[in-house]
């Protein structure tokens, strides 16, 4: 009886086995290759023939998760209605920008346009090369196509670098394509600036990224049609330039000016500061090339810069480079110390010439903790107006022919300007030069007749003007599309 029914017995386990060890090697295999998350046939499918075909020996896991197949597919429709569209071919050589899985190359490969690399920080063998956008390592005129995707242009620290390095790589009428996420009318407008020198915008879109961080993702397309480096719209130095409408609708979001002359002016204005909605809380402030931060009549480095620039003003995380420009000797010391700094030991003035500078020790409204008044200028002929304080020659420059000498559109520009009195002949200087332009939001002090915290009742002798004058000032800038506050 046992060895009849033992034999079959034998032969039917190891048959078993033999089945269970071949569904545990498929099992195995389907696994290693597609990861758990691989349920359905044309994921597991897929993502082996992805593998195969383009990826090669050392494939880590994420080419199996669903994050990654998710994506690719993404890419691959994104890339199939941009040859729809015409602006991408099968034979396009075609360049991925910051891409350091390869996630957009591989699908451009899948879909057939076989000649598509990538580049990033780190090299992925055979999908993407070492490199930074910012110094594509190809030459002139290669590419057909570019990509850059992800946001890669709203996280660069150099955009208009990035945006450079992108025409000079692209053949004539190329085409390069961006996935932004920034979708407010000043970073779009920030952004179609960039090109200028190079590319029109030829098509919009909105898409649906792949995952919720990407829920809302704008594709711009935009066309080599020229290559003019240095080529500025701005620098048209006949003066005039308009504001944009964009910039009107900023303004009309900014908080209201205080329309009644304060009576305690030293509580209302400070208080005030409160309010103000900074232009980098409303609009998103990427697509800038460089960042700065100009303090006209900066004083001591405490009262503005550190206390109040460096840790109040909303900077999305960009590094800000600072400009200084104080005439009083007394606070230049301490600027040599500071990184990021750039002191401009002069006095911001409508041309370039001597001036006289007013040195005052006055009782009247002493700056806190500082011992030292603020000191108006004046034109050395008329200097004999001031009484009192001692008087210094100082060297005053134009200070709107040097915004318009260091600064472009491209860059973001963030002034404060307190410079007793002179304001009333700076700003309307920078009208007349169309410097004004290149200032994107400005904090500025006007100083009037204000009521005196010491004696009731008496309104400060140092200054002529009235607040409804100061009150004008604000006005006209804000109908001109200037994004001012008032400062204290
Ligand atoms: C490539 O273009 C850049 C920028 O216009 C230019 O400076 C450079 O000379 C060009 N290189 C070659 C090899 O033509
Ligand atoms: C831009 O996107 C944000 C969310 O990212 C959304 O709240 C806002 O309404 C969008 N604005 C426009 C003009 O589409
Ligand atoms: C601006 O865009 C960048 C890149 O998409 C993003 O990281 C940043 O959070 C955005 N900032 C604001 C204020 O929306
Ligand atoms: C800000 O920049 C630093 C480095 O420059 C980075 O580590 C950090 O993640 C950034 N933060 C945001 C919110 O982008
Ligand atoms: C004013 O001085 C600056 C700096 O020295 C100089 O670059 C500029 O050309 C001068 N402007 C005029 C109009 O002389």
């Amino acid at each position: 009886m046992e060895p009849v029914t033992g034999k079959p017995a034998l032969l039917l386990t190891q048959l078993l086995i033999i089945g269970l060890l071949i569904v545990i090697v498929r099992f195995a295999y389907v696994i290693t290759l597609a990861g758990e998350s691989c349920t359905l046939g044309d994921f597991c499918f897929f993502s082996s023939e992805v593998r195969s075909a383009s990826v090669g020996e050392a494939a880590p896991e994420r080419y199996a998760s669903k994050d990654w197949i998710n994506s690719v597919r993404f890419y691959s429709s994104v890339f199939q209605d941009l040859i729809a569209g015409g602006f991408l071919s099968r034979a396009a050589k075609s360049l991925c920008l910051e891409t350091p899985t390869g996630r957009d190359v591989l699908a451009l490969r899948e879909i057939g346009v076989t000649d598509a690399t990538g580049i990033s920080k780190r090299a992925l063998p055979s999908l993407v090369k070492a490199g930074d956008a910012r110094q594509i390592p190809f030459a002139n005129g290669t590419f057909d196509f570019v990509f850059a995707g992800d946001g890669a242009l709203e996280r660069s620290p150099r955009p208009a670098e990035f945006v450079t390095e992108i025409a000079r790589t692209l053949k004539p009428e190329g085409f390069a394509v961006f996935h932004v996420k920034a979708n407010d009318t000043y970073s779009f407008n920030s952004f179609v600036d960039l090109f200028n020198f190079c590319c029109n915008v030829v098509k919009i879109k909105d898409v649906i990224g792949f995952d919720s961080s990407m829920s809302c993702v704008r594709e711009l397309v935009v066309k080599k049609e020229r290559y003019v480096i240095g080529s500025d719209s701005n620098s048209n130095s006949n003066g005039k330039c308009s504001v944009p409408e964009y910039k009107k609708t900023l303004v009309r979001n900014a908080e209201a000016l205080i329309e009644e002359e304060p009576l305690k002016p030293w509580i209302t204005l400070k208080r005030n500061v409160k309010n103000i909605r900074y232009l980098s809380s409303m609009v998103n402030i990427s697509f800038k090339d460089r960042y700065v931060y100009v303090d006209v009549g900066a004083r001591s480095y405490g009262s503005s810069i550190g206390s109040w620039f460096r840790k109040q003003y909303p900077k999305q995380n960009k590094t800000f480079h600072v400009y200084a420009i104080e005439a009083d000797k007394t606070f230049h010391q301490e600027y040599g110390l500071k990184k990021g700094v750039t002191l401009l030991p002069y006095a911001a003035w409508v041309r370039n010439e001597s001036l006289a500078f007013e040195i005052n020790h006055g009782p009247r409204e002493k700056v806190q903790g500082k011992g030292r008044g603020m000191g108006r200028i004046q034109p050395l002929e008329s200097s004999s107006d001031f009484h009192g304080g001692e008087v210094e020659r100082i060297a005053g420059f134009d200070f709107a022919e040097w915004l318009k000498n260091s600064f472009s559109k491209n860059d973001f520009v963030v002034m404060k300007m307190d410079v007793e009195g002179t304001e009333f002949d700076l700003i309307p200087r920078l009208f007349e030069t169309g410097a004004i332009c290149l200032v994107d939001e400005i904090f500025l002090e006007c100083h009037y007749n204000r009521w005196q915290r010491c004696c009731p009742g008496q309104r400060s002798p140092k200054y002529q003007k009235t607040y409804d004058q100061c009150l004008q000032l604000f006005t006209s800038l804000r109908q001109s599309g200037v994004l001012v506050h008032q400062w204290f």
